[in-house]
């Protein structure tokens, strides 16, 4: 699937809220590789994302974004994706040549994660109505750009990120 020259670049892929972030560093610790993480990157360089969204709307986001990734693959290591970047085309076309994780939780389990976070999508009066309306209407992408699939509802992060760890050596 990927070169030999490729340094153990792995791109998690997720719902809100699911655990992309900090398995993600864990992970890359492991790996002994660097973790991106993109919506930092996006922030860091246009400023928060809920700006983003109230004054250029989300398809502008979506843009920086893919922008974002590309940047992020070609430099390497544990790419972390905000939850709505497989929404886009050009970014599932981006994450073909690589392996993809998409790590998926359940609603009960996600609860508790969600309540209080600056997420625009999530604004409103039910957060987690709106979490769940979002992951089935993207939970097909998931599974399209996907290589693997962890349930992170129940088990340590760090146990996980040791099944990633494997999964990932496996690939090459
Ligand atoms: C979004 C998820 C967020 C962030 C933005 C939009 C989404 O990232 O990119 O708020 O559309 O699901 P997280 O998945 O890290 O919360």
């Amino acid at each position: 699937m990927t070169s030999e020259a490729d340094p153990l670049t792995l791109v998690l892929v997720g719902p809100m809220a699911a655990g992309k972030t900090s398995i993600g560093r864990r992970v890359a610790r492991r790996l002994r590789v660097p973790f991106i993480d993109t919506d930092k990157r996006i922030v860091a360089e246009h400023g928060p994302i809920p700006a983003i969204f109230a004054e250029h709307g989300e398809a502008h986001f979506r843009v920086l974004e893919r922008a974002a990734v590309a940047a992020a693959l070609d430099g390497g290591g544990v790419i972390s994706l905000g939850g709505g970047a497989v929404t886009d085309a050009g970014t599932r076309e981006l994450l073909r040549q690589h392996p993809v994780v998409f790590l998926t939780v359940s609603a009960d389990s996600v609860a508790d994660r969600i309540r209080g976070g600056n997420r625009p999508l999530l604004a409103g009066d039910d957060p987690l109505e709106n979490w769940k309306r979002i992951f089935d209407e993207r939970r097909a992408w998931y599974d399209e750009v996907a290589g693997k699939t962890f349930d992170t509802s129940r088990r340590p992060m760090q146990k996980i990120a040791d099944e990633i760890v494997a999964w990932r050596r496996e690939q090459r």
